[in-house]
């Protein structure tokens, strides 16, 4: 494509070492599109013949047929998806094929291509996460009075119920969904146009070139355009912070599923055996999800990594965006759908949660509050029910079988009503808080937010 200036070839090192097809060719749908509109603009422009254009758009689409048919053969001595699909369509169609790189640099091209990509893949992975928040909120709502402990520290602290504390991951999730789609919003700008860093002296109808690609509108500083990655470190941190929420979701249900919690029962589908010991039953898929976290963050690190160094405007180490891009990508739409699909299978011990949920020292905190509410200052209240802990604890009586008028005269025998742990929950009605009341309206209001 360039030998023009050159009296060597490319050594076949530096082609191994530089060659871009074996990854990037999954960018050729959009790379067709884009070429396609661009070639357009250049019939308005006067560059090519209606009937020329008619050429480089049949050519290019019966490429793409070629691509999707495992027809075509990619060359890594073409470097990249741009080269290989213009190559082979002045292969196809002859000299015609040649025109189409007028006022067009691969730097926008592949600017375009990748913005592209994005906003498909952030449609897609914006669908998976709904399934998932879908399979947390069908289990939500089997189970929206369902006592559990609440831990802090990974210590019982007080009652929740399964509800509430499945919907956490909803909330989560739904600001994921907000980020990416904020994401989406400020990367659909169209850079064709902006060329290899200065536009070009011939000029195609930009505006028109956009719309067609389905951006709403054009990038406004060609040097930025073909340098700017933030949408890709962007996207990269959202794919981050879901892994990061799918990895607490994972280490929940890897603790429930053990023997000493027995909360839940994963499927046997979702979950695998050990080749020595045969009782094993194993949540890989928790686990792997978990591990899979890493690479997330490696690669958007990889990414900020590759960015930070570079003077305007496009340089070739921009060429190492893509493979963490297309890893992460593939490894967070694989890891929700799987997930989702463990989640809807799975099983909840509400009789085992109740019975860890009804440990009478996950109330002590509602007992001091039975004493600020006969006027007794917090602090003082936490002091005297600590009390009552620490002989709970000596005498080995649970804490609502003690005589707590004897350890201080302040508890009268009606504090003793406060170990009721059904009603602990029924009384949690604050926003926010986990009554089987408000994890119904919040299901409810859940289900009409993913129009389900
Ligand atoms: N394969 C290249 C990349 O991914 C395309 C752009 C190449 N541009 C260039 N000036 N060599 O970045």
């Amino acid at each position: 494509m360039w030998t023009g200036r050159f009296a060597q070839q490319t050594a076949d090192l530096v082609q191994q070492f530089g060659e871009s097809i074996s990854f990037d060719w999954r960018l050729y749908r959009h790379d067709i599109r884009g070429s396609i509109a661009h070639a357009r603009a250049q019939v308005a422009a006067g560059i090519l013949t209606p009937d020329e254009f008619s050429a480089i758009e049949n050519g290019l689409k019966a490429i793409e047929k070629r691509i999707e048919a495992g027809e075509f053969e990619f060359s890594t001595t073409l470097e990249d998806v741009h080269l290989n699909i213009e190559s082979a369509l002045t292969a196809d169609i002859g000299p015609t094929g040649a025109k189409l790189h007028t006022a067009r640099s691969r730097n926008d091209q592949v600017a375009t291509d990748t913005r592209l990509y994005c906003r498909e893949e952030i449609d897609n992975i914006t669908l998976c996460l709904k399934e998932l928040q879908k399979a947390l909120l069908d289990q939500a709502e089997k189970h929206p009075a369902a006592p559990i402990p609440g831990y802090t520290h990974l210590q019982r602290g007080q009652p929740v119920t399964v509800g509430h504390h499945l919907l956490a991951y909803v909330e989560m999730f739904s600001r994921d969904l907000s980020r990416l789609a904020d994401t989406r919003q400020r990367l659909n700008v169209c850079p064709l146009g902006s060329g290899a860093l200065a536009g070009s002296t011939i000029n195609l109808d930009r505006e028109v070139i956009a719309q067609e690609l389905g951006f709403d509108g054009v990038t406004t500083n060609s040097m930025d355009a073909i340098s700017d990655r933030d949408y890709l470190a962007e996207l990269l941190f959202n794919l981050s912070l879901i892994g990061a929420h799918l990895s607490r979701l994972s280490e929940d249900l890897i603790l429930w599923s053990s023997a000493e919690f027995h909360f839940v029962t994963l499927s046997d589908a979702h979950t695998t055996g050990s080749s020595l010991m045969p009782q094993k039953k194993n949540p890989d898929v928790s686990e792997i999800t978990r591990g899979k976290t890493g690479r997330l963050f490696g690669n958007l690190i990889a990414l900020l990594t590759a960015v930070k160094g570079l003077p305007l405007t496009y340089n070739r180490d921009l060429q190492e965006d893509k493979e963490p891009l297309f890893d992460s990508v593939d490894t967070i739409l694989l890891t929700l759908r799987v997930n989702s699909e463990m989640i809807t299978a799975m099983t909840v011990h509400t009789d085992h949660c109740e019975a860890a949920a009804s440990d009478p020292m996950l109330l002590a905190t509602d007992l001091a509050d039975w004493l600020v509410r006969e006027g007794v200052p917090f602090r003082q209240a936490h002091e005297l029910v600590g009390k009552a802990v620490a002989e709970s604890l000596a005498s080995q009586t649970p804490l609502d079988k003690l005589d707590l008028p004897a350890v201080d005269p302040a508890f009268k025998p009606e504090a003793n009503e406060v170990f009721n742990l059904a009603k602990a929950l029924r009384v949690r009605t604050n926003p926010g808080a986990p009554s089987p009341v408000n994890v119904e309206r919040e299901v409810a209001r859940w289900r009409a937010e993913l129009g389900d």
